[in-house]
């Protein structure tokens, strides 16, 4: 999708579609306004004679409308005006460009921004409207024999400010908007594969494409320079499948050679069947999202370089696949992390941490500023929070509540849960330095416990999105979360 920014009337857009909002009940909106001026009161007559109420979702296209210039007016319902959050925000504008799709205009030229939501301002009005308008017909339709096009697709989306002073923040928040997109449909593309396509190596091969697209430096370990490096952890988990694991580190030079970088770490399970201790069958087809936080950090490589943004920045993927076989590691193995500390194995479908730990480990060669890990880490995170937040975790609340905040802004919410020591009891082994679970209870946190266990000598937070990077049945798709929680926190610190 191209997007624009401009700002004029309504009535004098040569255009095939003015869109403008209507609130509930039958109000016009400023720019529904002009138009009903311009017509002669056409708009006041139909609200009057009911055709449209103004509720959420609702639409009704008018053609040929006298004394204007553009050849149709979409009149969107935006339900009651002090109602307009975020969430109705962009939902709506999510619903336009849906419904636009299919009506032959091939471009639009929309006046949302000038609507009031509350708490935001112009830039974010933007720039949600392009994230969201961007996004709405993403499909992932690569392995369909026949795809479904309309013959005149939706091309270009023109946002209209009410000043023409508002131009410039404007221009910045389409920017903004299109590269948050970008990187959230690199994540999708890539989270969306098959397991039998998307394997570790497939990975390190679009990292390579990747680096080389958008000029960044790379690292490629493979199972031998990773047994080097002493990763018993990692290692253990490749070993039940044909398809080795990989380690993969992109580097973005934005900043001063030498400054310090923010370090982001991926869990790239490229299918998760449990291993040993095998998963039930139901669903077992969306473990292949189980690499959705390396597709993450794939997203927010591609984000942050396409914004230029002026600090340093590494995108590493731990890749493996978790599989059954005679080669496979197994419930009371001991692995030997990269740390030193030992491991009891209790689960083998706990693997995501120790790939995780022996990564964790690996990148304090870059001597990280910040480091924050995002994983599809434990079903228990699904069932505390649900699919509307991540869980957050770290070891310094103030990043933690940064990245909450990037959270709020961005839609891609997060929740702190808390990492007591009391909890870190749970992962005491009679074996070795720990067990790799803690049992039942508070399932997520004591993951997180695991993984603190490995990041002690710099600051740390981790992202759990079991509950949010992708979305299960009719609509099942990733959701390329947490690109723009993260990618938000970094533009907030490149800003300073
Ligand atoms: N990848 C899963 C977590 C998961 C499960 C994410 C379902 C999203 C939906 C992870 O590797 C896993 O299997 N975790 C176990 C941990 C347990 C063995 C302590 C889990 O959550 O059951
Ligand atoms: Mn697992
Ligand atoms: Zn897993």
């Amino acid at each position: 999708m191209e997007v624009f920014i401009k700002s004029g009337s309504p009535e004098k857009q040569r255009t095939a579609c003015v869109v403008v909002g209507v609130f509930e009940p039958r109000r016009l909106s400023p720019a529904a306004r002009d138009i009903d001026r311009a017509t002669d009161g056409y708009l006041t007559k139909l609200l009057r004679r009911g055709d449209l109420e103004g509720r959420q979702g609702q639409f009704l296209m008018l053609h040929n409308l006298p004394n204007i210039l553009p050849d149709r007016v979409l009149l969107v319902g935006m339900g009651k005006e002090r109602d307009l959050d975020d969430k109705r925000y962009r939902e709506t504008v999510e619903a336009l460009v849906k419904h636009l799709d299919g009506t032959g205009s091939m471009e639009a030229v929309v006046y949302f921004p000038e609507l009031h939501v509350k708490g935001r301002e112009i830039e974010w009005k933007v720039r949600a409207a392009t994230e969201s308008g961007a996004l709405a017909l993403y499909r992932f339709d690569q392995y369909k024999s026949k795809a479904e096009k309309p013959r005149r697709p939706l091309r270009r989306l023109t946002f209209c400010v009410p000043r023409r002073s508002d131009l410039r923040d404007g221009q910045v928040a389409v920017d903004r908007g299109l590269a948050y997109a970008n990187g959230v449909m690199e994540a999708r593309d890539l989270a969306n594969q098959p397991p039998n396509v998307a394997t570790p190596a497939y990975l390190a091969e679009r990292a390579g494409e990747l680096a080389k697209e958008w000029n960044l430096g790379l690292t490629v370990l493979d199972e031998k320079q990773m047994e080097e490096e002493g990763m018993g952890a990692f290692l253990a988990v490749g070993k039940g499948s044909a398809n080795p694991p990989r380690l993969m580190a992109m580097e973005y030079q934005g900043g001063v050679k030498g400054d310090k970088p923010y370090v982001l770490v991926g869990k790239g399970i490229s299918f998760d069947s449990g291993g040993i201790s095998i998963k039930p069958a139901a669903a077992m087809d969306e473990m292949k999202y189980d690499m959705c936080g390396a597709a993450g950090v794939f997203g927010i490589m591609r984000t942050i370089a396409e914004l230029q943004l002026p600090i340093n920045v590494v995108g590493v993927a731990a890749a493996a696949e978790n599989l059954p076989d005679g080669q496979a590691y197994r419930p009371g193995d001991i692995l030997t992390s990269m740390s030193g500390q030992t491991i009891e194995v209790i689960n083998t479908d706990a693997e995501g941490r120790l790939v995780l730990a022996d990564t964790l480990t690996w990148i304090q060669r870059y001597d990280p500023r910040v480091v924050i890990d995002m994983a599809t880490l434990t079903g228990a995170c699904l069932v505390a929070l649900g699919k509307n937040a991540a869980g957050l975790m770290g070891n310094n609340d103030r990043l933690v509540r940064e990245l909450m905040d990037a959270g709020d802004e961005t839609g891609e919410r997060g929740w702190q849960l808390p990492l007591w020591d009391d909890y870190q009891e749970q992962l005491k082994s009679n074996f070795a330095d720990m067990k790799n679970v803690g049992g039942r209870e508070a399932g997520t946190i004591t993951a997180g416990c695991f993984l603190s266990k490995f990041t002690e000598d710099y600051e740390w937070a981790h992202v759990d999105i079991a509950g949010v990077a992708w979305k299960s049945g009719d609509d099942k798709s990733a959701t390329g979360h947490p690109v723009r929680m993260i990618s938000q926190y970094l533009v907030e610190r490149a800003a300073g």
